[in-house]
């Protein structure tokens, strides 16, 4: 037997950079999140002889990470070595958010596959483990992530303020620093760290609210400002973790610009040089034919709004 399942990455829109220390992931902040529709990670488990073997796209892999989570659920689960094989239908590592698709995928599966019966809220929390975004994945539409129990859960439902993100990918080169590296460098040495708690708190009551409003426009303000306070965090982080290149700048130029000529749409970025640009439908043609035409541009791809992680029927 075997199970498999699929789960979307989310684009936070109200950021998270940075854990709580101790035991269990916990981040340092909320955060508040939409789950995409098109892109996709789908991940099969079934029992295996021996030990563990993980398979990304049919090679076999040595993910330390995948490892020390399947470790951590066999301190709470009764669960048997497994076959993990796992694809992405775009590009992995480069900051389009895999490992929340990945982890919320994965945790789904082995649920399943092991007759576990856990709820959302637990699956949501045990993703966590493996990676902070992991979270939210499991939900669909708008989902916040909040303390102090620090399980995901639904805010709004795809269905009930449809956005449209279109995903500019302008390197699919892996990321240099890892997010896990990177937030614990800024935690230690950067001084805007403790300022970036505080106003991240702040920054997620505001977007609950505007959202509970479908406010587009101060839902966008908000939005950007805290993908660039991140971004400034991050900056100032010894040594610097710079994610953009040329073609990132130019994007967000284009987005601004579009913004200013009365178009609905934003920016956001994560921890690599791709930028996401969410707008209302009706505006998305426009956004997508300008950001393709951006020199340096390599790949664009449109995303609505996707549902939780799910077990796929055979
Ligand atoms: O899920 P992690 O621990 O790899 O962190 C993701 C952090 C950002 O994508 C940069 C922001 C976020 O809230 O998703």
């Amino acid at each position: 037997m075997s199970t498999t399942a699929q789960a979307h990455p989310n684009i936070a829109l109200v950021k998270y950079w940075g854990k709580q220390d101790g035991t269990g992931n916990l981040p340092a902040t909320p955060s508040l999140s939409i789950t995409l529709d098109t892109l996709q990670t789908t991940t099969t488990v079934e029992a295996a002889q021996g030990s563990d073997r993980l398979y990304f796209d049919d090679k076999a892999a040595d993910d330390p990470k995948i490892l020390a989570f399947l470790a951590e659920l066999r301190r709470l689960y009764d669960i048997p070595p497994l076959t993990v094989r796992t694809q992405n239908n775009f590009p992995a590592g480069a900051g389009l958010a895999s490992s929340a698709s990945g982890f919320a995928a994965l945790t789904t599966a082995i649920d399943a596959e092991c007759e576990l019966g856990l709820s959302r809220s637990t699956l949501s929390a045990l993703a966590r483990m493996g990676s902070g975004s992991a979270a939210r994945s499991i939900f669909g539409g708008f989902v916040a992530l909040e303390g102090p129990a620090w399980e995901a859960r639904q805010v709004l439902a795809p269905t009930e303020w449809p956005l449209t993100t279109i995903v500019v990918i302008t390197s699919s080169e892996q990321k240099r620093i890892p997010s896990t590296t990177g937030m614990t460098l800024s935690k230690q040495t950067s001084p805007y760290f403790p300022a970036w708690v505080t106003s991240t708190r702040a920054d997620f009551d505001l977007g609950l609210l505007l959202v509970a409003r479908r406010d587009f426009d101060a839902l966008a303000e908000l939005a950007e400002q805290s993908c660039l306070t991140m971004h400034a965090l991050m900056l100032s982080t010894r040594p610097p973790l710079l994610y953009w290149n040329t073609a990132t700048m130019a994007c967000i130029e284009a987005i601004r610009e579009m913004g200013q000529a009365g178009l609905s749409v934003f920016f956001t970025i994560d921890a690599g040089p791709q930028v996401k640009a969410v707008c209302l439908p009706q505006a998305a043609e426009e956004v997508r034919s300008t950001l393709q035409q951006i020199s340096g541009v390599e790949q664009v791809l449109t995303a609505g709004l996707g549902n939780g992680a799910s077990i796929c029927l055979s």
